[in-house]
């Protein structure tokens, strides 16, 4: 059910900063870059998967709300389904607390939903289901 994963979510005071860190010390390059709900998003690809780095516009953000709380840093992983709806109910039926419990547009228009980390065992759960051509040809 889960393919791989999609990306880790990283919260950040500053995404050009940031980014320049990793481009710089890390080696790695920017794949796509977007505002979306009020964060400035950078994907830089490793592999197959990618790193998400996020920068909240807004102050009470949940971003914005992470960095205040917690300092920059891991803010979600994030796993690939196939079929988003389907995995939603499987993780519902296993009792899994759902954030969304449908899934909602997400960046660069894939579907997502995320689980309560409460549920996790800590970690905040994202799950995507890419829009198609949005993947890379293989
Ligand atoms: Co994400």
């Amino acid at each position: 059910m889960l393919r791989q994963i999609d990306h880790i979510g990283i919260a950040v005071k500053n995404l050009d900063e940031t980014v320049a860190f990793y481009r710089h010390v890390m080696g790695l390059e920017v794949s796509a870059t977007e505002i979306f709900n009020d964060m400035k998003i950078a994907f830089l690809r490793i592999g197959d998967s990618e790193l998400e780095l996020l920068e909240d516009l807004t102050p009470d953000g949940a971003i914005a709300r992470h960095v205040a709380k917690r300092g920059e840093g891991v803010q979600h992983v994030a796993y690939r389904v196939d079929d988003i709806e389907q995995a939603l109910q499987d993780m519902c039926a296993k009792g899994i607390e759902l954030i969304d419990k449908h899934p909602r547009p997400g960046a660069r228009q894939a579907r997502v939903a995320f689980l309560h980390p409460q549920s996790t065992k800590g970690v905040l759960i994202e799950l995507v289901e890419p829009q198609a051509s949005s993947l890379p040809a293989h």
